[in-house]
């Protein structure tokens, strides 16, 4: 991360300049394969970005224009995050959108304050504990659930995202809406990627709505290439627009929120206009953790991300576990060679391990599961690291007992954990930051649209069984009107000084800690720029095998050297798409995953 400012210069050269490249119609089947996340560490190679004033890192090139665009118009951080959330929700409805939850965290450039915004989707007030079992008290089938108005939370990135805004919008609400409302009505050219995620999915499951927009009338899907509009989608816009978020939680797109679930092609849901009309977004605390001299923070419960990210670097710096040594720079993943090499993925791993251990057992709504405050003290984090032997792999780590843990224990964790998730990493002209991590749950969401947009099936993040073999309550059970845990880790870094250093996240269900993790232990101990931190090839255990991202080095190098360890290796794809910002004194370097169809823009 810190790098000498002659290697910026060098690289700037190779930036993307002033344009953006959206997909050429003629040009997207060509790159289909390439751009498709399914392809292990696919996709095209990206170069490092440079800008002096703002930057925008977000996971479609129109998303990120129309975060730039704001950005040059004035707008905050804040600002450039709604445009950009639009219009993912326009061009990358698989992911994110209205429909679905979030969490941001928010650096003041003035004021040097952290705020993180909890918008995490709640469960209805009608939701009970066994929600997810069937009568003999088998779980229902995860696909099943998924695909049902059972699945469905209230949704919350537009109550955070106007919660944000009250606090630190400049340009009026209204404004941020039109590059999105712009596109719906003239027209999006389909990534490659959505046309995949659609070709592989199919019709099946999706309620009329989606079916008619995703699909032709013969259910073929809409190709890479084509040109798409979403007149229902615009009215939507127009509507919050002019009338905020009042329309959606109490107004007319309530109402079709509550008829798509009702109408929901297997299970309808159970949702109500008081659900709806009761959502806030809350304001949390955010988890920070010294490491190597800078401070890491996080978004707290009911995300897990933020504290296993922190418990992770945590265990790795008060244990002073030297994790590696510096790789030639333009070659991180050369780490992965030679002799040794596996040592520092190693200790890694086993650092991961112990924090979903403790996540598993004691994370969940704050608000209804008191909460392990002692996680991150020194001491605990101390005495987890000395457990801590990268010759002697764990097979599995136990969960400990931090101090000020709650009075009673939790059971086993049961969560199932799949991947639909996008990053948006914002910095402006007042060097105020923003990193925000947006989710539907799994691609599509629940295959329910409404209003133009997907609806998100977050609720299947809840633990279907209620209470483990013991019969102890899992503290991430589902509870009417509790949010479900994530693995979401939205991530500020503040150096030394406690100026802003980075920002940072990654979608990928509960691998998101591991690729957090990753990124910043490149930036900050490999010294990585911000392309080569997201791209750096994925490895770590979330208390499992040790995972290893198919169809790299870290695949065909780290995994025989960790075998040699004594690490299980299990070679996995890695469909993450990391965004990062990296401020140095001069200037801000933006790095897009190379898995996804992201790009950094700034000027
Ligand atoms: O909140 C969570 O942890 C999950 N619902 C996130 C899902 C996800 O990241 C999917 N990614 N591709």
């Amino acid at each position: 991360m810190l790098l000498p400012i002659v290697r910026w210069i060098a690289v700037s050269t190779l930036a993307f300049g002033s344009s953006v490249a959206v997909f050429a119609a003629d040009q997207a089947p060509k790159d289909q394969k390439q751009a498709a996340p399914e392809i292990a560490a696919g996709g095209t190679a990206k170069p490092l970005v440079i800008a002096q004033h703002h930057m925008v890192v977000a996971a479609n090139p129109y998303a990120a224009e129309a975060g730039r665009q704001i950005l040059r118009q004035g707008g905050s951080d804040v600002d450039a995050a709604i445009a950009v959330q639009m219009v993912l929700n326009l061009v990358e409805p698989q992911s994110s959108g209205i429909g679905g939850g979030a969490f941001i965290l928010m650096f003041d450039g003035k004021t040097k304050a952290v705020e993180t915004i909890d918008g995490r989707e709640t469960a209805p007030a009608a939701a009970r504990p066994e929600r997810f079992l069937l009568p003999d008290g088998k779980e229902r089938e995860f696909d099943a659930a998924v695909n049902s108005g059972l699945s469905t939370g209230v949704p919350g990135v537009l109550a955070a995202l106007k919660l944000a805004h009250d606090r630190h919008g400049k340009l009026p609400w209204k404004q941020l809406f039109e590059p999105a409302i712009k596109l719906a009505d003239t027209g999006f050219i389909v990534s490659p990627r959505l046309a995949k995620l659609l070709t592989e999915q199919g019709p099946a499951g999706f309620n009329v709505e989606a079916k008619t927009y995703f699909f032709d009338a013969a259910t073929a899907p809409r190709k890479a290439g084509d040109m798409l509009k979403n007149p229902a989608f615009s009215v939507t816009l127009r509507a919050i627009a002019e009338g905020g978020p009042e329309v959606f939680y109490k107004g007319v797109v309530a109402n079709q929120i509550l008829a798509a679930l009702k109408a929901a092609p297997a299970i309808p849901g159970d949702m109500t206009a008081a659900d709806l009309a009761a959502y806030t977004a809350k304001l949390r605390d955010p988890v920070c953790i010294a490491y190597r001299g800078f401070r890491v923070c996080g978004m707290g419960p009911p995300s897990s991300g933020g504290t296993a990210v922190a418990m992770t670097l945590g265990m790795l710096t008060n244990a002073d576990l030297v994790i590696g040594a510096t790789p030639a720079p333009g070659n991180p993943d050369a780490l992965f060679d030679g002799a040794n090499a596996a040592r520092p993925a190693a200790l890694i791993a086993e650092a991961e391990k112990l924090a979903f251990a403790d996540r598993d057992q004691y994370l969940a709504d704050p608000d209804f599961v008191p909460q392990a405050l002692g996680l991150l003290s020194p001491a605990y984090l101390m005495s987890r690291a000395k457990l801590i032997d990268a010759a002697h792999p764990m097979a599995k780590a136990a969960p400990g007992t931090p101090p000020l843990r709650a009075g009673w224990l939790f059971g086993t964790d049961a969560t199932i954990e799949h991947s639909g998730t996008s990053q948006i990493s914002i910095v402006d002209d007042d060097g105020s930051a923003l990193s925000m991590t947006t989710t539907i749950e799994t691609a599509f969401g629940s295959r329910l649209m409404a209003g133009g947009f997907l609806l998100n099936n977050q609720l299947t993040d809840f633990s279907f069984q209620p209470v483990d073999a013991n019969g102890w309550p899992i503290a991430n059970r589902l509870e009417p009107g509790k949010r479900p845990r994530s693995s979401m880790a939205p991530t500020l870094i503040f150096g030394p000084t406690g100026d802003l250093s980075a920002v940072l996240g990654a979608p990928g269900g509960s691998r998101i800690i591991l690729y957090d993790v990753k990124a910043i232990v490149c930036l900050i101990d490999w010294h990585c720029d911000a392309e080569e931190a997201a791209d750096l090839p994925g490895f770590g255990s979330r208390n499992g095998p040790f995972e290893v991202e198919k169809g790299t080095t870290a695949e065909s190098k780290l995994g025989p050297a960790a075998a040699a360890l004594g690490e299980t290796i299990k070679a996995v794809d890695m469909n993450t798409g990391v965004h990062i910002i990296v401020r140095h004194n001069r200037a801000l370097e933006g790095g897009a995953d190379r898995r996804r169809e992201g790009i950094a823009l700034g000027d």
